[in-house]
């Protein structure tokens, strides 16, 4: 067993393609089989291992460190979308994978321990999968005229992104204060100026402005029915877009006010349009 994993070690010190800033995809699959193989006591006693696991750590931080330069100089959209683009295939389409690592550290956000708990029909924080974000993003195409709202908005990866890749102002409203800190320090340090977050209970928020709405499952029951409703009544006077993603689709696919642009699947996001009263 552990001279396979020599075996496969070695290949990996020999293989210079991995040093690649661009083979983020395999360097994340080689970090993983590593961890786990030193973990597992089947690479004993290896410098050499725990050398190379240092090594490609740093290139990946490098490369995260370049594209945090390039969201504060306003040039981050581009580097991201293409970013998104390459890592999306590597993608299984099943959870998180090598484009959620990228995300996870160009926007280094601290995950809070100090959450609080939900109060019944609210869903615990889980962030959207990024390849899913950038589907919302160019699905939904928001432009300077929008107001994105994501209501429950978690660590704010939804509204960070949205606000990187577009020129539209972008609204998180979070009921947890501890991740809206979080939120903000992030926006901050990366300079995303369009970007806002509110700690509040999304039933006592000011949703006027918005224009698309962003909801990954947050809650669910009566809390869902008070938003939904309260967004009927936001549609009343102007066309609204929602976007959802989980099992609020079959809900939302309900109302009877809103049309999907296309099949609702709840794995998938499905972006939403009201219907202009007549
Ligand atoms: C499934 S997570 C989604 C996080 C984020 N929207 C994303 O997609 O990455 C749901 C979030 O909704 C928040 N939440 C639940 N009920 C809420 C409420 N009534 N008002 C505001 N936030 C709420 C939770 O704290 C949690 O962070």
């Amino acid at each position: 067993m552990t001279q396979g994993w020599n075996a496969r070690l070695d290949a990996w010190l020999q293989d210079r393609s991995l040093r690649d800033p661009q083979q983020l995809g395999r360097r994340i699959e080689v970090l993983d089989q590593l961890e786990s193989a030193l973990v597992h006591g089947l690479l004993p006693s290896s410098t050499h291992g725990e050398a190379l696991l240092a090594e490609l750590e740093a290139i990946n931080q490098q490369l995260f460190q370049t594209l945090r330069e390039d969201i504060r100089r306003g040039k981050g959209a581009g580097s991201l979308r293409a970013w998104a683009a390459s890592l999306r295939s590597s993608d299984n389409g099943k959870g998180y994978g090598p484009l959620d690592a990228l995300i996870s550290g160009v926007l280094d956000l601290t995950e809070p321990s100090d959450a609080i708990e939900l109060g019944p029909e609210m869903v615990f924080y889980q962030p959207t999968p990024a390849r899913h974000i950038f589907d919302f993003i160019e699905q939904a195409s928001p432009t300077q005229a929008d107001v994105v709202m994501d209501l429950g908005a978690g660590l704010g990866h939804v509204t960070l992104l949205t606000a990187i890749c577009t020129d539209a102002r972008c609204v998180g409203i979070e009921l947890q204060a501890s991740y809206v800190a979080s939120a903000r320090q992030c926006g901050q340090a990366l300079q995303v100026h369009n970007a806002q977050f509110f700690a509040q209970d999304v039933r006592e928020a000011d949703i006027a402005g918005g224009t698309v709405f962003y909801l990954y499952t947050p809650f669910t029951g009566g809390i869902l029915r008070t938003v939904l409703d309260a967004l009927r009544r936001e549609a009343a006077g102007r066309v609204i877009r929602l976007c959802t993603l989980g099992p609020c689709t079959t809900v939302v696919a309900e109302e009877a006010w809103l049309k999907p642009a296309g099949a609702c699947d709840a794995q998938r996001t499905v972006l939403f349009q009201s219907i202009p009263a007549d």
